[in-house]
């Protein structure tokens, strides 16, 4: 794998710029289980745009991600440095292509939605927030901390009820994965929704919300994060040799056109 700093090195929040906490800070503060449904109701019925990949895959080149302490690269070549990384090691058409687009929900910030609505790493709400959960102090601004049904490890939520009914902070996951759930593998799905979820795939928290699948599917997860990690490197891909390959493999998944 190509990485330009040694593996310990990526996600050091303490190194972090400090517009990675400002943005840690708002986010915390503002996810709620309110605004969460509230977006839900908003985006999920997916009308909004019909989009094809490569129109989203455009837009996102506008997109820089603030909750990012590692690299400022742009978002093709985030995607494609990833996807190149699992095909490089062998990965099966699937894992390349969900490598390729799992960060395609951020064209969020392209619909007006705020950057701490859109990345960064994601935790259930409606229930007690995890110390594990990276900048875990910011989580004292937000309403429903001080919330008792919310303040429990449950919450709203009942022992081992899996993954598929608990609501996760609002982002570019959740919402790439409604898109594309019509079209790709339950374990590509899975990923996609669940990558940026840290406090449950990288610390081991909310065991207590998740049920059989999501302990097998998290096997997934795992494998994959390396891949959206330590690929990052200043060395840009080359996206015009590379894109033939690429223009084959979206279509053998994914329809012309998806739904938003
Ligand atoms: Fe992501
Ligand atoms: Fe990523």
């Amino acid at each position: 794998m190509t990485a330009d700093k040694p593996q310990n090195a990526f996600r050091d929040y303490d190194a972090a710029a400090p517009h990675v906490a400002a943005f840690y800070r708002e986010n915390h503060a503002r996810q709620t289980l309110a605004f969460v449904r509230a977006k839900k109701a908003e985006y999920l019925p997916l009308r909004r745009r019909r989009l094809g990949v490569w129109e989203a895959v455009a837009a996102l080149e506008q997109v820089v991600d603030q909750s990012d302490p590692d690299i400022d690269l742009s978002q093709l070549d985030h995607a494609l440095q990833t996807s190149e990384a699992l095909r490089r090691h062998g990965a099966s058409r699937a894992r390349v292509l969900t490598g390729f687009v799992h960060d395609l929900g951020k064209v969020l910030c392209l619909f007006g939605e705020p950057q701490w609505a859109v990345v960064g790493d994601t935790f259930p709400v409606g229930c007690a927030f995890s110390d594990r959960i990276v900048h875990h102090a910011f989580f004292a601004e937000n309403p429903e901390t001080h919330v008792a049904e919310y303040s429990t490890p449950l919450g709203i939520y009942t022992e081992g009820c899996g993954l598929d009914a608990v609501h996760l902070s609002w982002g570019h996951d959740e919402y790439l994965y409604h898109v594309l759930r019509p079209h790709l593998p339950e374990e590509s799905l899975y990923v996609i929704r669940y990558h940026s979820f840290y406090a449950a795939h990288r610390e081991g928290a909310y065991e207590h919300l998740l049920d059989a699948r999501d302990r097998r599917l998290m096997a997934e997860v795992r494998a994959f994060n390396p891949y959206d990690l330590y690929s990052k490197s200043v060395e840009r891909p080359d996206w015009a040799a590379l894109r033939p390959w690429y223009e084959e493999l979206v279509a053998e998944f994914l329809p012309p056109v998806l739904q938003w």
